[in-house]
């Protein structure tokens, strides 16, 4: 029986490690900035999309510095993520207070000083990617994981799909329109964050093809999940404020669908990313774990 708990947890701390490792330090001219970057990165998060990358590249690549290799773009991973999160709380979006346990960036440091430190984070994220400073893979395998993050993290992913949740708040919308929303604002960051570790990894066409499918389907079981956890736990669990969506009148599957069929749709799409993974051996055991545990989470 694979020990979810006990590898996340393992996981979690050689995410933070590097993290620490590779992040800029709040020093010099520029510390006041650096330091509204790192209290939005260290203040808590469940690390999943790097945990998701670093699992993807071992499912395909047995050998033993793919970790090290891959660990500054997953610290790419949770730059971007991050940013996303302290744009997603302004004012001008979901206008949230509370952050992983903490007073949002905003509210500890200001809204543009928020605004910059997303900035910050996002273009940092490209340069621990790209520069020959951090360990990476060979350059043409560094230049693919740029253009699948850029890709997935811009217009026509998670920042898209941003606009059109904001777009389409207060409206009735139609099934398909919500489903791409979840695809494309949470979906596709998490989908590149698979994709980064199979690529990093050297997965060939056919194991790229499956995890592409993996990371699609829990990208959009991780969705689900969040909205689901904003109707039914606490804001002292989420670490961020509960019943939030309903307030801000968003368009969520509980309330299109209600509870019982987001859970039946939840519990879908994490079958549908393990039926994904088929072909791969015990290896990707921890992919698949994963998979069950961001359906099943309480945060
Ligand atoms: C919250 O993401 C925002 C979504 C994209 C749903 P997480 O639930 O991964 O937040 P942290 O990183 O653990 O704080
Ligand atoms: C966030 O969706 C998606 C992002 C790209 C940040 P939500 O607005 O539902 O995320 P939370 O609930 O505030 O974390
Ligand atoms: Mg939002
Ligand atoms: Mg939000
Ligand atoms: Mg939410």
């Amino acid at each position: 029986m694979f020990e979810i708990k006990k590898y996340l947890q393992e996981q979690r701390q050689l995410v933070e490690q590097a993290m620490r490792r590779h992040m800029l330090a709040a020093e010099g001219v520029f510390a006041a900035h650096v330091e509204t970057m790192r209290y939005s990165l260290f203040v808590g998060g469940k690390r999943v999309r790097p945990i998701l990358c670093l699992a993807a590249g071992r499912c395909v690549s047995g050998a033993p510095d793919t970790e090290e290799l891959l660990l500054p773009a997953a610290c790419a991973l949770e730059c971007v993520h991050t940013y996303s999160l302290i744009h997603d709380d302004l004012p001008a979006m979901d206008n949230d207070d509370l952050r992983r346990g903490q007073p949002t960036c905003h509210k500890k440091f200001g809204e543009a000083e928020a605004i910059l430190a997303g900035d910050g984070l996002l273009t940092y994220a490209f340069e621990l990617l790209t520069s020959t400073e951090f360990p990476g893979p060979a350059p043409e395998l560094r230049l693919r994981l740029a253009a699948i993050l850029a890709k997935a993290a811009g217009p026509l992913g998670m920042v898209g799909g941003q606009f059109l949740d904001i777009a389409s708040e207060e409206q009735q919308i139609p099934f398909e329109l919500l489903q791409t929303i979840h695809r494309s604002k949470t979906g596709a960051l998490i989908t590149a964050a698979v994709q980064m570790g199979a690529v990093g990894g050297g997965a060939d066409r056919t194991q790229l093809q499956a995890l592409t499918e993996y990371g699609q389907a829990v990208g959009l079981a991780f969705q689900i999940a969040d909205d689901l956890l904003d109707v039914t736990a606490s804001t002292a669990q989420l670490g961020k404020t509960a019943g939030h969506d309903a307030k801000q009148g968003k368009a969520t599957y509980p309330a299109c669908l209600g509870i019982e069929k987001t859970r039946a749709l939840a519990a879908e799409a994490a079958d549908k990313a393990v039926v994904a993974l088929a072909g791969f051996d015990q290896r990707a055991e921890p992919l698949r774990a994963l998979a069950r545990y961001i359906v099943s989470r309480t945060n």
